[in-house]
């Protein structure tokens, strides 16, 4: 019998895992078996956790990609599959946070947020997908979104909710353009996460109902690693199409 959630056998890149959020879903899914990719802008940061992983006994590597940039993904991608065969799993977790007030707001602040937090997973999707329908065996893709889009916001996330937003729909319609191909699409909702990403975003002071503090506490990296496991394992093939919030409780108070 099939066991729920063991990945053993199966290849999961995840972008963005070089740091935050990234690291707790990364490791998750190594434990759970899986041989994990981390493609990241930062290659040294990436090398890290790759021997981080290495050296807990489990199979990672590394390859530089940027998602925003569609040459860099193309390439980067081909080189994945030349080494490691089509990844079966996709975790789209690169993201920027910065915050930019409406009042304030700039062509080239929304572009830059949405050229990572949108077009990086559409473009990253695409070539995953590709791949996984050339191997003929099925896949799974998770999107990291934000609770900002049940209200977890924080002024100036005007771009950062939009491009969230954009993100969920994504995997609305690619659920459906793949679902013939045994691919699912699926996506988590994190609440506050104290990573170097959320600490260090930039912006107007970050007010708003995202400060209030969830009963069951700030959520960790592998709070988040833990939802995408789900959606990643053979336990959930036949859930696709779904958003889950891990917010602490949050959405309760
Ligand atoms: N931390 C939070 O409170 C929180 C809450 C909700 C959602 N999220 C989402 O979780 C994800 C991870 O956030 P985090 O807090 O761990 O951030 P982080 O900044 O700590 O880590 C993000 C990683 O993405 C990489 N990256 C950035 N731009 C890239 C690009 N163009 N190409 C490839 N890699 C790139 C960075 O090098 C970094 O390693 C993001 O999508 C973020 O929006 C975070």
């Amino acid at each position: 019998m099939t066991r729920i959630f063991d990945l053993s056998g199966r290849t999961a890149l995840v972008t963005g895992a070089a740091s935050g959020i990234g690291v707790g879903i990364a490791e998750v899914l190594a434990e759970a078996g899986a041989t994990v990719v981390i493609a990241d802008l930062d290659k040294a940061k990436a090398q890290a956790q790759v021997e981080a992983l290495t050296a807990a006994g489990h199979r990672a590597g590394a390859v530089q990609i940027n998602v925003a940039d569609e040459a860099s993904v193309v390439a980067g991608y081909a080189e994945v599959v030349a080494t490691y065969g089509a990844p079966w799993i996709l975790v789209n977790n690169a993201g920027l946070q910065d915050r930019e007030m409406l009042l304030d707001g700039t062509v080239a602040f929304w572009d830059r947020t949405l050229d990572v937090n949108t077009r990086g997973p559409f473009l990253m999707s695409r070539e995953a997908a590709r791949a996984m329908v050339a191997q003929g065996d099925g896949g799974r893709i998770v999107h990291i979104a934000s609770a900002a889009l049940i209200g977890s916001l924080v002024k100036g996330h005007a771009a950062y909710a939009s491009a969230k937003a954009a993100l969920v729909g994504l995997a609305h319609a690619s659920a459906l353009d793949l679902i013939e191909h045994g691919i699912t699409v699926n996506t988590v909702l994190p609440g506050g996460v104290a990573t170097p990403g959320a600490i260090g975003a930039q912006g107007p002071a970050p007010d708003g109902p995202a400060r209030r503090r969830p009963p069951l506490g700030m959520c960790e990296p592998r709070d988040i690693g833990a939802a995408v496991l789900f959606f990643a394992s053979p336990g959930a093939a036949r859930v696709t199409n779904q958003t889950l919030a891990v917010d602490g409780g949050w959405s309760v108070t």
